[in-house]
């Protein structure tokens, strides 16, 4: 298979981790005979630094050029003090909307070597293995009017909340066909006895879920399921959700498996080629030392290949090779416990290639 991947590597530990990830997609790419060509471009402050914007057009031409795209992680101290719209933030921001990557996913997993890692009872979190399907797009981070005024003496904002029945169609969607191919279950959380967007989001479920019959689906409100996810973490298998909604409960269930470092995630677009990203930022206070976990960058990397090419069993390879380092006791300092020895990004990275 030939493809083509935009690679951004962004700021701090970004180029590390894009460096480490890239590395082992060569030996996929020769173990599997694989074409794989990276076209780098700038984001974020690199960016501002070398073309005075978070995201030249150059790099999402790049971008909508190719297969997928890979990103690091963009920001830092130094650009801390520009002015909103110069920020590299910014440019993330601006690529997810140019290219309608509405659909977050983001799988929590815990690896069985890491279960001490958690803030839960091993017992509790043995097993885990469920996917949060996010809208992006939408939602009330996006709704209008979005105003702050007086009426009449009274100080108030105001914030939509607006979804259409097309944009709940189609992250559902997202949501049923990723449930056909994991066990089967499809959790839609919403608040529909209050909100009359999670109403017509109930609505929309209940009708795509008649297109998959084999995938047996529940409504679960959300102030429910903030509960289940920590009393009963293994109990879901994809849960799909609004924007808010979404961003909330993703953080609480990244914290069931212990680092940011180990945690992938995917931005389906609607129109062109996704973005896979590490969930974690550009770390300034380890960059530049050798030190950055790489595994976040690398499970994203067997997302692409699972999710965008359908190269399932590169992908399985590639998870199961992180699972063998970390077995084997091979961590970076974020998951050494005190005392133990740790490993650099590059050694932990050439033990995955070793281990495929
Ligand atoms: P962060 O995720 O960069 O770091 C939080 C803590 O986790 C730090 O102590 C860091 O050393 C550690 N950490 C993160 N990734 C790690 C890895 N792969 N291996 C080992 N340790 C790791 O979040 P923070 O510090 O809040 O933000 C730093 C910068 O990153 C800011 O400029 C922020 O805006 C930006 N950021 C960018 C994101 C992106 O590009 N998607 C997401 C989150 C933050
Ligand atoms: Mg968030």
């Amino acid at each position: 298979m030939k493809k083509t991947i935009a690679v951004l590597p962004g700021d701090g530990i970004g180029p590390e981790v894009v460096k480490a990830a890239l590395k082992v997609l060569d030996q996929i790419a020769e173990q599997y005979q694989h074409q794989f060509e990276y076209r780098y471009a700038d984001i974020g402050g690199i960016a501002i630094d070398l073309h005075q914007t978070p995201l030249p057009q150059r790099t999402l031409d790049t971008c909508r050029q190719s297969d997928a795209i890979l990103l690091g992680a963009v920001g830092g101290p130094k650009w801390d003090q520009l002015p909103s719209h110069m920020r590299p933030e910014k440019g993330l921001l601006q690529l997810r909307k140019s290219l309608q990557l509405f659909a977050n996913l983001r799988p929590v997993t815990c690896y069985e070597s890491l279960l001490e890692a958690s803030p839960l009872k091993p017992e509790r979190i043995k097993g885990v293995d469920f996917v949060i399907v996010r809208e992006l797009t939408g939602g009330i981070y996006f709704g209008e009017p979005r105003e702050r005024r007086y009426d009449n003496d009274e100080e108030l904002a105001i914030d939509t909340l607006t979804y259409t029945r097309k944009e709940i169609e189609r992250i559902v969607r997202k949501g049923f066909e990723l449930a056909q191919v994991r066990r089967k279950k499809v959790t839609s959380v919403d608040k529909a006895n209050v909100l009359e967007s999670s109403r017509l989001w109930r609505e929309v479920v209940d009708e795509v879920a008649k297109e998959y019959p084999e995938v047996s689906y529940e409504h679960m409100l959300v102030d429910n399921a903030a509960m289940q996810l920590i009393r009963q973490p293994t109990y879901f298998d994809v849960m799909v959700t609004e924007n808010m909604f979404g961003d909330i409960l993703s953080d609480e269930a990244s914290m069931l498996t212990g680092s940011l470092g180990m945690l992938p995630s995917a931005s389906l677009s609607a129109i062109g080629p996704s973005l896979y990203e590490p969930i974690h930022g550009s770390a300034p206070d380890i960059a530049g030392e050798n030190k950055a976990n790489p595994l976040a960058t690398i499970s994203s990397l067997a997302m692409m290949l699972k999710y965008e090419f359908g190269l399932e069993e590169e992908a399985e390879a590639l998870d199961e090779a992180i699972e063998s380092v970390l077995k084997k006791g091979i961590r970076t300092a974020d998951l050494a416990s005190a005392g133990v020895e740790y490993h650099s990004t590059e050694a932990v990275t050439n033990e995955v290639i070793e281990q495929l």
